[in-house]
């Protein structure tokens, strides 16, 4: 093991919210005020122009904003509750969902709603379809569900353009993980507002309770890299796009919204060349790999991080 991230301090069970629970202050209150870290950790560690850190601990208090929405477990217990409860009312169930245990479903219930939250999908029609455009500021458009469903459009007021066919995937790629007993943990290269990543701790957490799972954010946290520095032919100009600039605060308080930061998650900020090497060594295994970036970068973190670990 060559990893040097701290096991959870304050927080029992490794989630942060059900800790503030336990402690029965309401969620935004605890999340105001960071533990204080303490033991042999090497975090953050910085370079010239890398940092690796671990918002938890690292972001500046007056920074943390508010948890919105609760974790799996308090979801997934009062939807069972639900559950129960309106079973004994009615007559017939599908088989689809009769054949799930109530946790199963309640269970089912919750990642559908975060799917919906993180790819905006749940505001409905106040929710617009954002069209890229090179060389200028994007252009919004009439939002369809039928498009977000495939990930062919960006999101306005969600947290990642991925849409829910790859959100299903990233599901499904945990399930199997966590049902067969893999070992290791969960990283993406190329982030953006952090909504996969968040998911994809969502469904950590709602799977394996008290999961120690690392989850590794890795993006700049301030678009492509400059056009010198460019590595495929289809990332030209995109360098330019603000739409894709999104800083590292506001990703850190888009896993706290969802009461998804605790001291599992770990931020790698810069461009991969960088990045790569120093997180590599600090990785012991991984099981799920998500790299949303072009075919190129892709490459090239992909490398980075193999030939370091
Ligand atoms: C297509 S977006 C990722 C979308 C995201 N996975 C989601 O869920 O919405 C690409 C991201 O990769 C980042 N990026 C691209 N090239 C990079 C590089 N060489 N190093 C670090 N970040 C990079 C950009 O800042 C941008 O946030």
């Amino acid at each position: 093991m060559r990893t040097y991230w701290p096991k959870p301090l304050l927080v029992s069970n490794g989630n942060l919210a059900t800790h503030l629970a336990t402690h029965k202050k309401p969620f935004s209150q605890a999340v105001a005020s960071s533990p204080r870290r303490t033991g042999p950790f090497k975090m953050p560690i910085k370079g010239q122009a890398f940092a690796l850190f671990q918002p938890f601990y690292d972001m500046d208090d007056a920074k943390k904003g508010k948890v919105l929405i609760a974790p799996p477990q308090e979801f997934i217990k009062t939807f069972e509750e639900r559950i129960s409860w309106v079973d004994t009312l009615i007559s017939f169930k599908i088989p689809r969902l009769k054949n799930l245990t109530t946790t199963e479903h309640a269970t089912y219930m919750y990642i559908e709603m975060m799917k919906s939250f993180v790819a905006g999908s749940v505001f409905n029609d106040a929710e617009l379809s954002t069209k890229p455009k090179l060389g200028g500021l994007p252009k919004t458009a009439d939002y369809s569900l039928e498009e977000r469903m495939g990930g062919r459009d960006w999101t306005y007021a969600g947290d990642t353009m991925t849409g829910w066919a790859r959100l299903d995937n990233i599901y499904n790629l945990l399930t199997d993980v966590i049902k067969n007993d893999i070992k290791g943990d969960y990283i993406e290269t190329g982030v953006w507002r952090g909504g996969a990543s968040v998911f994809a701790k969502a469904s950590i957490q709602a799977l394996e309770p008290n999961s120690t799972r690392m989850s590794y954010v890795c993006d700049s946290f301030h678009g492509l890299p400059p056009g010198e520095r460019n590595l495929d032919k289809s990332d030209k100009n995109w360098d330019h796009s603000t739409y894709l600039e999104v800083s590292s605060d506001i990703v850190a308080n888009n896993f706290i919204k969802y009461g998804m930061l605790d001291s599992h998650v770990v931020f790698a900020k810069g461009f991969f060349n960088e990045t790569m090497p120093p997180l590599s060594k600090k990785i012991d295994k991984l099981s799920v790999m998500r790299l949303d970036v072009s075919t190129c970068t892709r490459f090239q973190a992909f490398h980075l991080l193999l030939i370091n670990m």
